[in-house]
């Protein structure tokens, strides 16, 4: 079992990561680092909700949460952005 530390102290936002290669993409940083915040960012919420609860519990890592993000959508982009600053997560 992997032990995670309190705080995260970078972030990697993985678009896309609800599935195919982003999904494994998440999976294989979740099992190799200890401290990275994981932010699965997809634009179908119940599809990435459902992701991070799978990874989470693939990996018991805990910095992993999920975002919507419609990269065909600037209003998406940009309201992403805004949800992102105000989790202040590491860089
Ligand atoms: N260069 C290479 O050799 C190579 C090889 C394989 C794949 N690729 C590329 O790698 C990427 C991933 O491939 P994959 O097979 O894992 O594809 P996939 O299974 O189709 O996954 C695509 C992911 O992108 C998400 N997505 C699609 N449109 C989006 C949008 N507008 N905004 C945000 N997220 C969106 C999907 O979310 P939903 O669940 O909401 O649909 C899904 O999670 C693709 O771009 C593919 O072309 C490149």
């Amino acid at each position: 079992m992997m032990q995670t530390p309190i705080k995260a102290s970078k972030t990697v936002i993985i678009t896309g990561g609800n599935s195919g290669l982003g999904y494994y993409c998440a999976q294989a940083i979740a099992q190799s680092c200890t401290n990275w915040q994981i932010i699965i960012a997809s634009r179908n919420l119940p599809r990435v909700e459902e992701a991070v609860q799978q990874l989470t519990a693939e990996t018991n890592y805990s910095f992993i949460e999920g975002m919507t993000l419609d990269l065909a959508s600037l209003a998406s982009v940009r309201q992403f952005v805004q949800d992102f600053q105000t989790r202040e997560h590491p860089p």
